[in-house]
Order: structure tokens, then C-alpha cells, then sequence
């Protein structure tokens, strides 16, 4: 048996499962291991420091695995922006054929991929986002709900029922994310009218993520209020792991302070030094909610076959088990 959708059709993959980007977590050995298991992964484009960095990424995933695989482009507003263009210059060249943006509007960068036949799954957290780039020709959408790890944006909406608001509207695959771990999450997404599900914590808790034990333990200790919403009143929200770091952010924050108050306390350097060491408090570092319904450190493998398998059951046993049938009953 398998679960076919909109979305393993249109994207070439076995399984109705993400990876989305992940600074820093979205390296070869993980993304390799998502697509050796049926599902589909992304390198992070950022977390290579050059665009020649990136293109040995992708040639070290290849290594690693024969299945297709994607890169994230996460383009965000920054005073010393990367070199976006040759980043996305080095994914054409490297034969890449899906790409995750994130961030922005992916209008600037369409034409490219497109041109080189190359689909776009467009991450963005509200319904009039996902409609936008639907209308401008976007591939695929991944609309992430208030639960999800790293920026969640600020209507606040929940997949409860962003999914469902965002199914109304959009006829191209759509994969639901945030919050999802299990089967159950993959199940109520295929049910509020999404076409598969993207995870990015729960994918960061298994045996091929590069990250410090200490992370992973971490995350299969935590439960689901282990998280701070940091930047708030700057209106670029983030949901992050709590710790004194984040703890401090918000404070600051909240009492009214700017960013430059708290710019040594987020660098990146700091948060990178938490997934390198081990040390939890030494910086910043992005979690999701779902961490509560996280136990366990699989290999990829074992994780997309459980969660595949489990929805199956679900679908066809207890979740058909509760269907009576009339006729049936009042033939009885
Ligand atoms: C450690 C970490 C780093 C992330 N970095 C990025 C990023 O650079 N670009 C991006 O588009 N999304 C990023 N995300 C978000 C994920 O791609 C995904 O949308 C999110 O994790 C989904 O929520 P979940 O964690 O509840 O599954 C990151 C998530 C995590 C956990």
C-alpha cells in the first residue's frame, strides 16, 4: 500500500513527506537520508558559507543517494544580503530540480527555475501568501502553521485551521507543516485538505541529523511549551528553543528594548556553537511545538516507513471502523 497525492505526483517523490530547510541541520548526510527513504529533503542553501560550498553539498548528497532531493533558498531582508543570485545560479548549474523558497516573494527567482525546468514549493504562513504565489505560478505550496519551528510570521494561525482556510483556495499540491511528527499529524493534514506534510523538527531528532547528541536529547526530553516566540514586538517573529538566551531576548524585548539590544545575544555564531557543542544555553536555536510528540531518535528510514505505515492503519482501520454503514445497520 502507499498514500499517492497531488503532491508525490507532481514532485516526483514516493512518500507525501518534507523536509523542509533547516539552517545549519540541512546538510548532505540528512537530506540524502529523507530521500533514501522515499521522502523529500532540502539542503539549506544558507548554511553553506559560499555558493561553491553549496555545489559540494549537492554533489556530496549525490553521493549519498540516487533518489531526488531539493535545495531551500530562504531569501530574508538583510542589511548584508548573501549572494542570493549565485547561490541560485550554482542549483541550476548542479541539475537541481526542486527548490524550497522561503522568506519572500519568490517572483524574482521563478523565472530562472522555471526556465530550467526546475519546480518551486513556496513556504509561507498565511492563506493571502499562499494565493499570491499560487497566482504566480508557483509549483507547490507549503503553508506553515503558528506551531512550526522558526518563523511562524504574526496572524497567529494555527494548522487547525490555516489548512483547511488554505485548502479552500489553492488547486495546486499544498503540504501542510508545523506541528506534524506522527501519522496522526500526516492523517489530519490529508483530512483538512493538504496534499502531504512537511516537518522540520521532528527530521532534526533522528540518527543522520548532524546536530550535538545533546540537541536531539533535548528535543525527545522537551514537551510542547519548550519554546519562546522571540522578535515579537519587531514583528518579525521566530519560535525558538527556550533557554536563558531566548529567555533574556523576550525580556529585553518586552521592556521595550531594539534589536541592537539584543543582537550579540541571537547572532548566528552563538546558536551554531548550541548544534556544534552541545551546549544548550550558548545561543539561539529553532524548535517546533511538536517537540512534545517526540520520543525517539529513528534513522529517517524508520521514521517515514512508521509514519507512512501508521497512517495507512489509521485510514483503514480506526478511522474506517467508526464509518457505520446504514444499510447494514437497519438490515441487522
Ligand atoms: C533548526 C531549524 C532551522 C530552520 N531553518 C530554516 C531556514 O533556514 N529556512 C526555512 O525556510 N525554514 C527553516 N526552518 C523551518 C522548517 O523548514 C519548517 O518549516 C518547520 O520546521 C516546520 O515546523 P516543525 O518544526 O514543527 O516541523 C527551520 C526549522 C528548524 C527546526
Amino acid at each position: 500500500m502507499a498514500i499517492k497525492t497531488k503532491f508525490t505526483e507532481v514532485f516526483g517523490v514516493e512518500h507525501p513527506i518534507a523536509q523542509g530547510g533547516m539552517q545549519w541541520v540541512g546538510r548532505a548526510e540528512l537530506v540524502a537520508a529523507v530521500a533514501n527513504a522515499g521522502a523529500l529533503g532540502f539542503l539549506t542553501a544558507l548554511t553553506q558559507p559560499t555558493p561553491a560550498d553549496l555545489a559540494n553539498e549537492i554533489a556530496k548528497t549525490r553521493d549519498l543517494t540516487d533518489k531526488p532531493f531539493g535545495v531551500n533558498l530562504t531569501i530574508l531582508p538583510s542589511i548584508n544580503p548573501p549572494p542570493y543570485d549565485e547561490y541560485r545560479q550554482v542549483i541550476v548549474d548542479a541539475g537541481i530540480k526542486i527548490v524550497e523558497t522561503a522568506g519572500s516573494n519568490p517572483a524574482p527567482h521563478l523565472p530562472m527555475f522555471h526556465d530550467n525546468g526546475i519546480k518551486v514549493l513556496h513556504k509561507c504562513t498565511s492563506v493571502r501568501h499562499a494565493v499570491k504565489a499560487q497566482s504566480l505560478g508557483v509549483d507547490g505550496i507549503s503553508i506553515d502553521g503558528f506551531e512550526c519551528a522558526g518563523h511562524p510570521g504574526e496572524d497567529d494561525i494555527p494548522g487547525l485551521v490555516l489548512i483547511p482556510a488554505a485548502a479552500n483556495q489553492i488547486e495546486i499540491p499544498m503540504v501542510a507543516s508545523g506541528g506534524f511528527g506522527d501519522a496522526r499529524g500526516l492523517v489530519a493534514a490529508l483530512a483538512l485538505g493538504a496534499d502531504g506534510i512537511n516537518m522540520g523538527t521532528r527530521f532534526m531528532a533522528t540518527a543522520e541529523s548532524c546536530i550535538h547528541q545533546n540537541v536531539k536529547d533535548a528535543i525527545v526530553a522537551g514537551d510542547e511549551r519548550g519554546t519562546e516566540l522571540i522578535f515579537r514586538p519587531l514583528r518579525n517573529t521566530a519560535r525558538v528553543a527556550s533557554n536563558v538566551v531566548s529567555r533574556e531576548v523576550v525580556q529585553i524585548l518586552d521592556g521595550g528594548g531594539q534589536f541592537e539590544d539584543v543582537k550579540d545575544l541571537v547572532a548566528g555564531v552563538r546558536g551554531r556553537k548550541v548544534f556544534d557543542d552541545g551546549d544548550l544555553d550558548a545561543g539561539i536555536w529553532t524548535v517546533g511545538t511538536v517537540m512534545g510528540l517526540i520520543n525517539d531518535i529513528p534513522t529517517c528510514g524508520e521514521l517515514v516507513s512508521r509514519i507512512v505505515t501508521e497512517a495507512e492503519e489509521l485510514i483503514s482501520g480506526r478511522l474506517a471502523d467508526m464509518v457505520e454503514d446504514d444499510e447494514a445497520e437497519s438490515a441487522a
